[in-house]
């Protein structure tokens, strides 16, 4: 190999020594040595240092363009001066008192007068809590148990939303006509997951049969209205306004999951960006700038059921940090120009990954939206989370694993979309990105024409992505 002149650039080795160090005392304390499963990558486990901007560098000191952002959370940038100063200065006051702060009812109003369509909303700590309390009160509203979900979407990790998220292998979700539900993980009692019935996106006539058949026992149907678990896979056009008519149809309540959309497509987001209301609706990531703040919200004759007759509480439920990052963020969010800027580096990157993608032949598709999108290395474009195993999702891993030992940190499982900050506007970072991913592309070309394994850099990978 190293005889062979190459035109593409040699990945640097990683240094690992610390972070392998910390990986084994980690696992003696942590299981898989990481606080999620998401981020237990076996020896490869990545222990960060810091970031800053849109770059995060690890315990020995790799540096990378980091284009997995905390799975989106970090929206303008790391350790952003703007945000992290408010939170500082409000943090000194005090931090828990389960008492409410006014940043708490700021942050609401805020995301109120973002969305234009949430008449009231609470804060929750994680995207997890938000769609589980969301479901509750779809069922406290409609009086009906069960749940609709789509195949392939992820909801966080309460039992209710663990159902057929995301295997590899398409046929563990059962016949297309009939999908099972696929339980993820032990400890998830049958009579929870029967309450949940499998969907298939972008299948309307899969849903009216649901509709039809069990209808009247159906208390909402929650949508990550672009499926950020499946490289972003977006609706068909009038999708989900489709949906909106069929719901109420049936007097169903319409969920949006907008952990991953809301504040990232538009300062609305999914529900602005696509032109649909739903009933209720989930926020998160986005929201705080990486700060652990999230919220449900929704309109008044639902989210009144609270606080007399829906339980819901939390003792750090909009706490002084959250709430103070959500204020910032969210003015932030409003008052700049930051989304217009994500919007367009995302179109640059995306423009320069076209000229180093179109003359190579292979077959690809940009799947999302600038601000969080996917490469698929497939024919079609995927309507649903069936299609991704269909696309030449190994090729991609190649790809990710050789950005890694080239300076670039997007998630390595061809599921997860690369996500844009603020920040990657800046400096060289655009061309910096493109030329990585040329280089990594062209060596994973290389190496399978030579019937070399991957560039070794990352591996055991779980999946789904979540935090
Ligand atoms: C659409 C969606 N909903 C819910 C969640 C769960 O959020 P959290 O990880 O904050 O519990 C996630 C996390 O990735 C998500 O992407």
């Amino acid at each position: 190999m190293a005889t062979e002149p190459r035109t593409t650039s040699q990945p640097a080795a990683l240094r690992r020594d610390r972070q392998l160090e910390l990986y084994r005392r980690a696992l003696k304390t942590l299981p898989g040595g990481t606080d999620s499963n998401f981020r237990a990558w076996g020896d490869d486990t990545i222990y960060v240092d810091r970031g800053k901007g849109g770059r995060v560098w690890d315990m020995d000191q790799n540096e990378y363009i980091d284009l997995r952002m905390g799975y989106g959370p970090v929206i303008l940038g790391h350790n952003d001066e703007r945000v992290d100063d408010y939170v500082n200065e409000q943090m000194r006051k005090g931090v828990s008192f389960s008492l409410t702060s006014e940043d708490e009812v700021r942050a609401m109003e805020l995301v109120k007068e973002l969305t234009g369509w949430v008449d009231m909303a609470r804060m929750t700590v994680s995207g997890t809590e938000a769609t589980m309390h969301a479901m509750r009160l779809a069922r406290a509203f409609t009086g009906r148990n069960k749940i609709v979900k789509f195949e392939g979407q992820y909801h966080g990790v309460h039992d209710y939303a663990l159902i057929s998220v995301g295997p590899d292998n398409m046929s563990d979700l059962g016949d297309a006509d009939k999908p099972v539900r696929l339980i993820w993980g032990r400890g998830i009692p049958e009579a929870v997951a029967d309450t949940i019935l499998p969907a298939r996106y972008n299948n309307l006539a899969f849903l009216r049969r649901l509709f039809e058949e069990q209808g009247d026992d159906i208390a909402a149907i929650i949508v990550e209205p672009i499926m950020g678990n499946a490289q972003a896979i977006m609706p068909e056009e009038g999708f989900h306004a489709a949906v909106r008519a069929m719901t109420e149809e049936f007097g169903i309540l319409l969920i949006f999951d907008e952990v991953k959309t809301g504040f990232r497509l538009a300062k609305g987001g999914a529900s602005e960006y696509f032109g649909v209301t739903p009933d209720i609706a989930t926020f998160a990531k986005a929201m705080g700038n990486g700060y652990p703040a999230a919220a449900f919200a929704g309109k008044r004759e639902i989210m009144e059921l609270l606080p007399d007759k829906v339980s819901h509480g939390g003792t750090y439920a909009g706490n002084r940090v959250a709430a103070a990052a959500a204020v910032k963020t969210l003015e932030i969010l409003r008052d700049t120009a930051a989304l217009e800027t994500i919007h367009r580096t995302g179109r640059r990157i995306q423009d320069g990954l076209r000229e180093v993608l179109n003359p190579s032949g292979v077959p690809y598709v940009f799947t999302g939206h600038p601000s969080m999108f996917g490469i698929m290395f497939i024919e079609a474009a995927p309507t649903e989370y069936r299609d991704w195993a269909k696309s030449d999702h190994a090729l991609y891993d190649e790809v990710a694993i050789g950005m890694f030992a080239r300076g670039a940190m997007p998630e390595p499982d061809s599921r997860e979309p690369w996500f844009l900050c603020e920040a990657h506007a800046e400096g060289d970072i655009v061309d910096r990105v493109v030329s990585i991913f040329e280089d990594s592309f062209h060596a994973a070309l290389e190496g399978r024409a030579h019937g070399a394994t991957p560039e070794a850099a990352i591996g055991a990978m779980s999946h789904p992505t979540a935090g």
